[in-house]
Parts: C-alpha cells; structure tokens; sequence
C-alpha cells in the first residue's frame, strides 16, 4: 500500500468509509442523500503542496471559483492566503463575501458584461484576464465613465495542444472561443499603451484542464516569457505571467500532474524574467476533497443487465455524461460476501444520458445502502442543475473533528422562488 493511500481522504477504516472522526453512514444519515462532502483539511494542504512547491518565486494561488465555490470551500482557502479566478459577477461576489481581498482576484472570460466590468472596478481587483479586442475597448470606455484605471492582461492564445481526457477542456490551440491569437497580441497591448485608463500589466495564458503532463506548460510559458521580453522592450510595464489552471488529478489508479515537477521547469525561468507568477488551480485543490454520497434506491434487472439506481444523477454530478468522466464509485459500509458484478450505477433523470458510472464492476448492493462516488469537490456541486425539478444537494464540510452543514438542501419553494 503506498503513501498515497495512506494518506487518502475519506479513507476506508474497518471496512466503513469515514468522513473526519464519523463514517460516511452517520453523515448521510444526519444531512439526508444525496450530498457532498468536503474535506477542508484536505483542500488546505493541498493550497500548502501548491505554495511550497512555488516558493523559489514570488507567486499567488488565485483559486479558480468555477471548481467549488462553496462560501466555506472559499474562506478556507483565502485563510492560507490564496486568491481567486472568477468567471462572472457572481463568483465575484461569492470570493468577495468569503473574505477573498480584492487585490487578489483575477477576472477571465469571454463574455464580461459592461455590469461586471463596472463591478470589478469597484470592487478593485488585481486585473482582468482579458479575452478580444472588443472587450479591452469595453473596459477602456467602462473605466474613463468612472475615473477609474484598470488592470489588465491578455489572454493568449499559446496554439499549444495540450492533451485533455475530452475536447470540451482542451483550449490552449488555435480552434477555441479562448484568447486572443498570438498575432494579434502586441497590436491589443499597443493600444492600451494610448489609452490613460488602461494599465498592462500581465500576460496571461490556460491551456485546458485535467492536464497531467508538464511539457506543454513548460512549452505554454516559453512562449509568453518570449512575448513578454518583446512587450516590455515595447514599453509595457508588466508585473505578472498568469499561467493558468488545469492542473490534472488522479481520479483512478493513474498520477495527476506532478506540481513539484512544473515548479522546477516554471520557477526559475519565471525568477529570471523578473515577473511575479499566478497560478490559476481549481481542481488540484478540490478535487478530490469532496465526495457525493447517494443513496440506492433500486437494483432493476433489466435484459442481463443490472441498474443500480441510486438518488443522485447528471442534476448533481455532470461530468460523467458530459465528459465521460470517471469518478471511483464504492460501497461505504461493508460489502464482503457481495458477488460482484458489471452494473451502472444511473440516476432518476429522465435521460439516458443520466449516468454516473457504465458497466462498472462494483459488490452489488441492495436498496437502501450508501454508496460513496469520489473526486467529486470539483466541478460537482458547481455545474449541479435543478432539472427535473430536482432540488439541489446540501453541502457538508469536515473540519478536523467537525462535521457541519455548508449549505442546506434547497427546498420545493427554492424551485419556484422568483417566478411570478
Ligand atoms: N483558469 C481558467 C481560465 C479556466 O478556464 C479554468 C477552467 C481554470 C483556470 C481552472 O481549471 P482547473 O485547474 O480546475 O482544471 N467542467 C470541466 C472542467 C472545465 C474547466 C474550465 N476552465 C470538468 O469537470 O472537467
């Protein structure tokens, strides 16, 4: 048994998976199914793996809110000194509440509107990770409206194919919605040169997610650190190279992204530019801290087949039908003497497509047992739907020897609540 499974959280003791100093069982019991359940301590050290391995440079960890936004997820996080990557006036406002210091906080996305432009400059944020020509100008315009400055850098597009599990989180070539082409970047920094309003002041580059090598950040950041020397014989004052996030975990028995490995290629050619680094990871500090717990409802038997349906589907945890993600599934309590079989584990949606694990090989359980589906902290609870009229799950964090409720199951009245 190697370290790493020593050391795993929600670990299995006595044949019962536990949650802090309680097993899986009495937390499901207490809050109801299905919910998540997240680690704190876990998501702690992993911010601690992160700022060790980065130490040799001057750096910040801004979180990227879209993995798990979760308020106590967040103030644990800003609590180790970590910042955020937001996406939209709402994360914003979510990191903001959390404690998040505003100066921490970065704003990517293709889509900003002139509201969260405006938002953000209130609020005074470290920079806006900025995506087309036409939003630069949108900020310019936004921001002499109110006498305010902004700080930006540009997203830009690398053309560096970095190899993904599924094609909807590759972004670094040339073919996607993100970042600005690589040709077309020092014309946008040229023009902010002439606009008062404007401060550039970082380059800024993501890649794709679940990425599990480190060559095409080493090649990713070559590429900006050569745009970056060009841009400042050109006279823009840069402070930073945001790298972005993606950095792959392990949800089966192959390794994530070794991070002490891309701090030794990122570091030292980071120090020597002379430019502070951000580091954009959602899922290597959630990932697998969280946990979905749900609850069998029926084994069906169907044409050779066996459904085990369960209370949580693609309304709580997408990935699986969407990406084809894969989460381990396993029994929390006991399960020896159980034949063990290819089933898939289905949720309640009506969808075929609703799914959490196909012919997995799992002991076949019987109604009424829990079962827990791992590496969910991230991107589980945050792309969660109410389809189906499916009331979203609680959210549960273990703290040390604490167990406490995050956020509450949403209720019938919180489906309808706003409509006339
Ligand atoms: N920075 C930017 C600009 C991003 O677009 C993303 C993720 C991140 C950072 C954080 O990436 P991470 O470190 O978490 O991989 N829902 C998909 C993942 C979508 C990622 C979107 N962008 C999934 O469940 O796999």
């Amino acid at each position: 048994m190697g370290a790493g499974v020593l050391t795993r959280t929600f670990p299995r003791v006595d044949g019962v998976v536990r949650c802090g100093t309680t097993s899986a069982e009495e937390v499901a019991r207490e809050f109801g199914t299905p919910l998540y359940v997240y680690d704190l301590d876990r998501v702690r050290e992993r911010a601690r793996a992160f700022t060790e391995a980065f130490v040799g440079v001057d750096h910040l960890l801004a979180y990227s809110v879209k993995a798990n936004g979760n308020l106590s997820v967040l103030r644990a996080l800003a609590e180790v000194g970590c910042g955020a990557d937001v996406t939209s006036g709402g994360e914003l406002y979510r990191a903001r509440l959390a404690g998040i210091p505003a100066e921490r906080i970065v704003f990517a996305g293709v889509g900003k509107t002139r509201a969260e432009i405006e938002q953000a400059l209130g609020e005074g944020i470290l920079a806006f990770n900025v995506e087309s020509r036409g939003e630069l100008d949108r900020i310019a315009e936004v921001a002499d409206a109110h006498g305010a400055r902004a700080r930006f850098g540009v997203r830009v597009n690398p053309d560096v194919l970095a190899s993904t599990p599924h094609r909807y989180t590759a972004t670094g070539h040339a073919a996607t919605k993100f970042g600005v082409p690589w040709s077309d970047v020092r014309a946008l920094y040229h023009r902010a040169l002439e606009r008062p309003s404007l401060d550039a002041v970082g380059i800024d580059v993501h890649i794709g997610s679940q990425i599990v090598g480190v060559d095409p950040y080493e090649r990713a950041v070559d590429r900006v650190l050569e745009l970056g020397a060009e841009l400042r014989e050109d006279g823009v004052a840069l402070e930073y190279v945001d790298i972005g996030g993606g950095f792959g975990i392990s949800y089966d028995d192959r390794p994530g992204l070794d991070i002490d490995d891309l701090a030794r290629r990122v570091v030292l050619r980071v120090r020597d530019a002379d430019l502070r680094l951000l580091l954009e990871p959602g899922r290597a500090l959630v990932g697998d801290a969280g946990v979905l717990l749900v609850r069998v409802q029926y084994v069906k038997e169907s044409e050779g087949k066996t459904f085990v349906v369960v209370d949580g589907g693609m309304s709580e945890l997408l990935r699986p039908s969407h990406y084809g993600g894969f989460h381990e599934i396993e029994p929390a309590g006991p399960s020896e003497g159980r034949p063990i079989r290819p089933v898939d584990v289905v949720g309640p949606i009506c969808e075929t497509g609703d799914f959490l694990a196909l012919d997995r090989a799992l002991p076949v359980p019987s109604p009424g047992d829990l079962l827990v589906v791992r590496t969910a902290g991230a991107y589980g609870f945050s792309m969660a739907s109410n389809y189906n009229g499916r009331p979203r799950p609680a959210e549960v964090v273990v703290d040390g020897t604490e167990v406490r409720l995050a956020r509450r199951r949403e209720r019938h009245e919180d489906l309808t609540r706003g409509e006339a």
